[in-house]
């Protein structure tokens, strides 16, 4: 579609009309192949393109894949499977669907491979947590490496979604509560999955989810109504999806929730007039699993015909297994006959979907046994898994340098049943990760400790269990022990889909366990594993140490090791903040200022709560390092710059330690004065770099003003003449250098403020 029809075409849906006329104009942008298929394609053949079906569940691959299932591929009435893998099973459903169906037409094959696939990686949150988004690109590079070679053709992700609130229990499938760090984490991924060349054996087709605000649903209970302003939309929760489109993402998931009483997966406005209309994403949609049929629990379809009808005119393209579009949509064509127009262009986005993969000239490529044999769990990405695993671990608190423990540690007594739950190591999608594979905390800790340290353990309590009788073992082995490292937190089970909680402390045995260890007055180290924030202020109060371990993968325990014994100096940031109590949250540092800022003494009538301190537990960014930085002044190249000038913003920072470690600079910006009122603060640049002891560093930023602009209507976005302040520093909570400039004019821009990148350097 020429790009000035697009345009014209987003304003009339942006203002609430539709999309028939574009039909046919959409269908030139496809390849003669994809437009030749579409015309000689039968209506159930078309429907049966628009088919996801599930080959199994997602803990039981390939167990639907039945000699009815076959008979359904030669009939053409699959475009897709989900929850399959396997280079030999795969290859024989594709030679069913290549050359046993009318017009060989390949499936496509898909799972969720969400941080990684054999060798598993920490699990989303975890992966932010690193603030360096090379690591999420290579973790995904491994990871479409190895589901390739299973012959998988597409993963669910990134899952992309903003949350602020960590009741939400797929907040550990992000990348937290940051646009800008979110944008940054979503466009690594998709170029680690895709890669150069899509058409490539080894490369997967990414998809952004959930499209757009399924991260906020009310009180965080999973799957509610995303009750937002537009400003927040656009500002926040939609910037990481623009940058997925940027980096090329071949295909978007919608939600499941609604925003403001439209369910996404009906939503015309946001799918055809902003996603493809404003943004020009030219990729495939796909709806999420079971959505489209419950349309009718939002209320606003009354059959499964009209559901099909809302979905398809809204620009979804798949049906994820409810089986809407290949049953009832027929249906809803036969009294609309309009909407063959908009399915004539589902079609086409599906089948060059399969041709950007490479799949008509080689369906099979994706199926080498050989190669599957091979490609699973290296030696090579093993030692990835573990280098990004002990840089996603955030060090909390450090009282007295209580890490790292050297040689001279004596004896340690591990404590917590989480310490060899292998199973929790694999998080929340595991793909086709296996206990096995885990090196646990123990064996890890067992296995790296300095010689003459001992290590003994003691399970305690385990979480979701409310036998104590281990308690008393383990207080006997923590008042022998010089230091006790404490494995406590959550399991995998309690956080991911459908898995919100009312409750943000510690499950209540871990709670019971951690308060009698602490009781023995021996030193103790928290290593929490967790997928979420917690509220934990006993622990912030009394451990000596707190590292934060989220869910590390298959190499969970060599890299815990890393840390606590000092091979790495630990350098995650938090990407959310943790609350001091449940009914702190939602909380973010970037709210907008109130007209009575938060103020700690009591007697002011302040927006803040009375029974508890204005902060958080711990802030956004916040992460200690076993070295210590310090940081020069903060310069910007001119005092005064044009709307679309780029000014240059540089910090010197030195490691002022004796060891080599890293530190993320971050770069903080507030718009003081504005048309209408702006964040407190907003983060636009981080560079995670590494300093030699004594070495100094100048990290540079480029900004330009159209990252401070603000929302007017999608693809309209304003930059106001004015005062931008910049402060740069160690974390939300702890800026150490600041500086100002003036832009001096004003201009529009089309792009989300959060999804421009900042260019950073350091020399
Ligand atoms: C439902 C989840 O919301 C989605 O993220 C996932 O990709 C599908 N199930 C398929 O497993």
């Amino acid at each position: 579609m020429k790009r000035s029809i697009k345009k014209i075409l987003a304003a009339m849906l942006c203002a609430g009309m539709t999309a028939v006329a574009s039909a046919q104009e959409g269908l030139e942008a496809h390849s003669q192949r994809v437009r030749g298929l579409v015309s000689q394609m039968t209506l159930e053949e078309k429907l049966g393109q628009l088919t996801q079906a599930a080959g199994g569940r997602s803990m039981s691959l390939n167990s639907r894949l039945t000699p009815d299932e076959l008979d359904r591929v030669r009939r053409g009435e699959v475009g897709s499977y989900l929850h399959v893998a396997g280079a030999e099973p795969l290859e024989e459903l594709q030679r069913v669907a290549v050359e046993e169906s009318r017009l060989g037409i390949p499936l496509l094959f898909a799972m969720d491979v969400v941080h990684g696939y054999r060798t598993l990686f920490p699990v989303p949150i975890g992966m932010a947590a690193s603030w360096d988004p090379n690591d999420w690109t290579v973790a995904a590079r491994i990871s479409a490496e190895e589901a390739t070679a299973s012959g998988l053709h597409w993963t669910f992700a990134p899952m992309i979604d903003i949350a602020r609130d960590p009741r939400w229990g797929r907040i550990v499938e992000g990348a937290g509560a940051d646009p800008y760090l979110g944008a940054r984490m979503a466009e690594a991924q998709v170029r680690g999955y895709q890669g150069e060349n899509l058409a490539a054996r080894n490369t997967l087709l990414a998809t952004a989810k959930h499209f757009g605000a399924y991260g906020v649903p009310l009180g965080g209970r999973d799957y509610g109504t995303a009750d937002i302003s537009e400003r927040s939309l656009h500002e926040i929760y939609l910037p990481p999806f623009h940058a997925a489109t940027r980096a090329g993402a071949g295909s978007m998931m919608t939600a499941f929730n609604d925003i403001a009483g439209v369910p996404s997966t009906a939503n015309e406005h946001l799918i055809d007039g902003v996603l493809r209309g404003v943004w020009e994403f030219d990729g495939l949609m796909l709806s999420d699993w079971n959505a489209i049929a419950e349309l009718i629990n939002h209320g606003i379809a009354s059959t499964r015909a009209e559901a099909g009808a809302l979905a398809l005119r809204a620009g979804v393209d798949m049906d994820m297994t409810s089986g809407v579009f290949g049953r009832e949509l027929a249906e809803a064509i036969a009294s609309d006959p309009s909407l063959l127009a908009d399915l004539d262009l589902a079609v086409a986005r599906i089948l060059t979907a399969k041709e950007r993969l490479g799949l008509f000239d080689a369906p099979y490529a994706y199926h080498d046994a050989g190669r599957e044999a091979s490609a699973l769990l290296t030696p090579d990405s093993r030692a990835e898994a573990r280098r990004i695993a002990a840089r996603s671990m955030v060090l909390l608190r450090n009282e007295n340098e209580a890490l790292p423990l050297n040689e001279g540690a004596g004896r340690i007594a591990v404590i917590g049943a989480l310490a060899e739950d292998a199973m929790t190591q694999l998080g929340s999608w595991r793909a086709r990760g296996q206990a096995e594979d885990v090196v646990t905390i123990l064996d890890g800790l067992r296995e790296n400790a300095p010689a003459g340290v001992q290590v003994e353990y003691s399970a305690g309590a385990a979480p979701g269990n409310e036998d104590r009788s281990g308690i008393a073992d383990a207080v006997e082995l923590a008042a022998r022990s010089d230091h006790v490292l404490l494995v406590i937190g959550e399991p995998y089970s309690l956080s991911g889909e459908a898995r919100s909680r009312s409750d943000l402390r510690l499950p209540q045995s871990q709670r019971a366990l951690a308060r009698a260890v602490l009781e023995t007055g021996t030193p103790v180290t928290v290593l929490l594993v967790t997928g979420r924030p917690l509220a934990i202020p006993d622990l912030a109060d009394r451990a000596d140490a707190i590292l934060n371990t989220w869910m590390l993968g298959v190499e969970a325990g060599n890299a815990v090791a890393d840390v606590v014994f000092g091979a790495v100096s630990p350098a995650g940031r938090l990407p959310v903040s943790f609350p001091r109590t449940t009914g702190a949250v939602p909380f973010t540092y970037s709210e907008n200022p109130a007209g009575r800022p938060a103020h700690p003494d009591l007697d002011r009538d302040t927006n803040r709560y009375i029974d508890q301190p204005i902060t958080p537990l711990y802030a956004f960014g916040h992460g200690l390092s076993y070295a210590r930085f310090e940081y020069g002044e903060l310069s910007v190249s001119a005092a005064s710059a044009g709307p679309d000038e780029t000014v240059i913003l540089s910090v010197p920072v030195t490691n002022t330690s004796g060891r080599a470690a890293d530190e993320v600079v971050q770069l903080y910006m507030r718009d003081p004065v504005a048309s209408i009122a702006r964040p407190r603060l907003e983060l636009r640049g981080f560079e995670r770099i590494t300093l030699e002891p004594g070495e100094t560093r100048t990290v540079r930023f480029e900004f330009r003003p159209a990252q401070a602009a603000i929302f007017r209507a999608p693809g309209i976005w304003d930059v106001e003449a004015g005062r931008l302040d910049f402060h740069a520093g160690a974390a939300s909570d702890d800026l150490r250098a600041s500086a100002s400039l003036e832009i001096g004019g004003t201009a529009q821009t089309s792009v989300p403020a959060a999804a421009i990148a900042t260019p950073g350097s350091s020399e």
